[in-house]
């Protein structure tokens, strides 16, 4: 698998990254863990070096998880994590938290699940309105002082809040969502990250499986039963706008899932797809995506495709309401 620097670190990953939110049970039920072992082991084999979580996946079972692995299998060198904090998970409800103390305490909390000496890759999850910039630049100044996380990172943000967070602490990375049907960031996130050199590991290329050919289960049995994109009807309409994207994907050999993830990594200012992954038929089945970039052409016939089969299905939304 093909390895790209991201942004201005000196961390060299394939551009799939694996995705961890699958082990959230609060938002997927509960996942087998051998096939998801069996995953990261299909990763280490295959070269995807990128593993992506968060200490808010399943309040910390998804970094106890790869823990365990990377213990067990005496791997950490082979992979670049990155893990995120936010949200305190020691509360009910969970509120944010991006005071230092807390960031500092999140942090060992992190290192001692993941079992590992040090995070490549520490992300602040979202945009907290309570951020003091200061107070994260202190933390920040440490952990790295420390030896305990190597670059620094930011998602869900926009670009005024990385303009205004960079005046304070260095930010390498960005974690947008970016899909076919959502495509906010290439306004302004995008082109902030092309001018200061921030690399970008971007999240549900799939759309949490909407961009796939795989039927529509009765039920998910996870939160995609209560969201409006997975109802019957609504999905429909997708469904219908995915049919029209195969000419595209046979013409590159590719299936619905792969033409997904190589659409996004044809973006110039998207260096990794993050793509969650529960087994290794998911992982497997998705790397040939990363083999090459589309033609602009059919990069912008997709996207014409997709935009026209979101108008449809926010229309029929817009008349539930
Ligand atoms: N920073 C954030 O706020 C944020 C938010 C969301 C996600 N993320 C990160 O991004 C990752 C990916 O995002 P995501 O989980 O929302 O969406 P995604 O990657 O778009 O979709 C994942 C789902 O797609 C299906 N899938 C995976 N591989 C497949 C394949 N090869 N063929 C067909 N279907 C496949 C699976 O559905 P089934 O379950 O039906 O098998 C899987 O649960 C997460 O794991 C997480 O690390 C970050």
């Amino acid at each position: 698998m093909q390895r790209v620097r991201l942004g201005q670190t000196d961390l060299e990953v394939s551009r799939i990254c694996f995705g961890c939110w699958q082990m959230s049970p609060r938002f997927w039920g509960t996942i087998p863990l051998e096939p998801w072992r069996a995953a990261l082991r299909l990763a280490r084999e295959r070269g995807v070096n990128f593993i992506d979580t968060a200490d808010a996946y399943g309040d910390g079972f998804a970094e106890e998880q790869l823990g365990e692995f990377l213990a067990r299998e005496k791997c950490r060198e082979e992979f670049v994590i990155a893990t995120k904090f936010y949200w305190d998970i020691t509360r009910e409800p969970r509120v944010p938290n991006t005071a230092r103390d807390y960031i500092l305490r999140a942090c060992e909390s992190s290192l001692r699940r993941l079992r590992i000496e040090y995070i490549d890759l520490y992300q602040v999850h979202a945009w907290d309105p309570l951020l003091r910039p200061e107070e994260v630049a202190d933390a920040f100044g440490q952990l790295r002082r420390e030896g305990k996380v190597r670059w620094f990172g930011v998602s869900n943000w926009n670009d005024a809040q990385m303009r205004m967070g960079r005046r304070h602490f260095e930010i390498s990375t960005l974690q947008p969502c970016y899909s076919l049907l959502r495509r906010d960031a290439e306004a302004r996130e995008f082109p902030f990250c092309l001018e200061h050199g921030i690399g970008t590991l971007v999240y549900s290329p799939l759309e949490r499986g909407l961009l796939t050919e795989r039927p529509r289960p009765e039920r998910f049995g996870d939160h995609r039963d209560n969201d409006p994109w997975f109802q019957r009807a609504v999905y429909d309409r997708i469904r219908q706008g995915v049919t029209e994207l195969k000419p595209i994907a046979q013409r590159h050999g590719l299936s619905i899932a792969q033409l997904a993830v190589r659409w996004v990594l044809t973006h110039p200012a998207v260096t990794c797809a993050i793509v969650g992954i529960k087994s290794a038929e998911h992982l497997e089945s998705i790397l040939p995506a990363a083999d090459g970039v589309l033609p602009s052409a059919d990069w912008h016939e997709a996207a014409n495709v997709m935009g026209q089969a979101r108008r449809e299905a926010e229309r029929f939304l817009a008349g539930m309401r």
